[in-house]
């Protein structure tokens, strides 16, 4: 079984990321040949200055590392180190109707928000499809937010077979040029909280970084937003997000024990104030983070080191890659 995934290197990672997607890379690489990049070239929506996407970059792939996915298991590379993907770009483009990408969510949000909207970014879904179908991928993890980006690579793939494959069975989605994926979306992991309840997300402003130093980290989670419930009330748990953070951050056993106390209300303010629970949540960022943070600084701190394990997965993914391109170019005439 072949995995492919890819992370946006736009901006710094947030416990939401580690949730939602880098925690499942971690446990997916035990379960077959897991592929792993970073999507720079994605990342040109949004970040328009050289000097600081490359230390994005950089900085996305330390992260990976220091948060379990291994580089001598899992291939883990930058997406830019394949050109070849820009060729599968270009090739996809020329069967994949307008219609589809007008009617594709990342596009028509951005419409809808108002912003004049780029070529790159109506061009996304089909650069993403380039990804998954450049390296033979089998099982694409990705979150709910992407899984139409998912369903149009599959149709996409079925099309260039049909279009290039005499005699392609659409039903039994063999023996075309292209594998067809399996869609596995994580249904599972619901949506991290942001600290205001929205989804977090960078773009809202409202991340407890990955990264951050212990003042910015310890200033995120005071922020949480909460109610006016006193201290010695029973807590409401809807709509909470400091209640749903907790249950992300701690494990279900550890996760009991401060539920009991948020329910039970009539305690000591200082252990039952919101104040209280906002320490409990940094106490076990610290717990569970610390260790990976100590290896992220070490990391960016020997740039050579990452540039060799970045070359290293790039010669991997390329091997990939190969026959698939080939196998393209032959049946396109090129
Ligand atoms: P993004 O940076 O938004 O492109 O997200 C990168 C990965 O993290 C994707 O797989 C997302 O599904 C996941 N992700 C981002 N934000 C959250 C969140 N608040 N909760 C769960 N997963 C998230
Ligand atoms: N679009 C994805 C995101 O924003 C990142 C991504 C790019 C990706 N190419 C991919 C994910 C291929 C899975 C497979 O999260």
């Amino acid at each position: 079984m072949r995995i492919l995934s890819g992370v946006q290197s736009s901006g710094r990672l947030h416990i939401g990321n580690y949730y939602g997607a880098i925690r499942e890379f971690v446990r997916l690489q035990e379960e077959g040949e897991a592929l792993y990049f970073i999507a720079n070239l994605h990342a040109l929506n949004s970040v328009r200055d050289g000097a600081r996407a490359r230390e994005l970059t950089l900085e996305t792939a330390a992260a990976f590392i220091a948060l379990g996915v291994d580089p001598a298991r899992a291939t883990l590379f930058r997406q830019s180190d394949i050109p070849e993907v820009a060729e599968l770009y270009w090739i996809l483009g020329t069967v994949i109707p307008m219609a589809d990408l007008q009617n594709a969510h990342s596009y028509k949000d951005k419409l809808a928000h108002g912003a004049a909207p780029d070529f790159g970014l109506f061009g996304y879904p089909v650069l993403m499809a380039a990804d998954i179908l450049l390296y033979d991928s089998d099982v694409v993890p990705v979150g709910r937010d992407q899984r139409q980006h998912l369903e149009l690579t599959i149709d996409w793939a079925g099309k260039f077979n049909r279009q290039y494959v005499p005699g392609y069975d659409s039903q039994k989605r063999t023996g075309g040029l292209l594998k067809v994926p399996a869609a596995r979306t994580r249904d599972e992991t619901a949506s991290v909280p942001g600290r205001d309840g929205q989804k977090m997300s960078k773009t809202y402003n409202n991340t407890i970084d990955l990264f951050g130093t212990d003042k910015e980290i310890e200033k995120q989670i005071k922020s949480v937003k909460t109610d006016s419930t006193t201290p010695d009330a029973p807590k409401p748990t809807a709509d909470q997000p400091l209640y749903e953070l907790l249950k992300v951050v701690f494990s279900p056993e550890e996760f009991a024990a401060i539920d009991a106390k948020w329910r039970e209300g009539g305690g000591d303010p200082k252990t039952h104030g919101y104040g209280a629970f906002k320490q409990t949540l940094l106490d076990g960022y610290h717990a569970t983070f610390d260790p990976a943070r100590k290896r992220y600084a070490e990391l960016m701190n020997d740039r050579a080191e990452l540039e060799r394990l970045l070359q290293q997965g790039a010669q991997k993914a390329r091997a990939y890659a190969a026959p698939v391109i080939s196998r393209v170019r032959g049946a396109v005439g090129l």
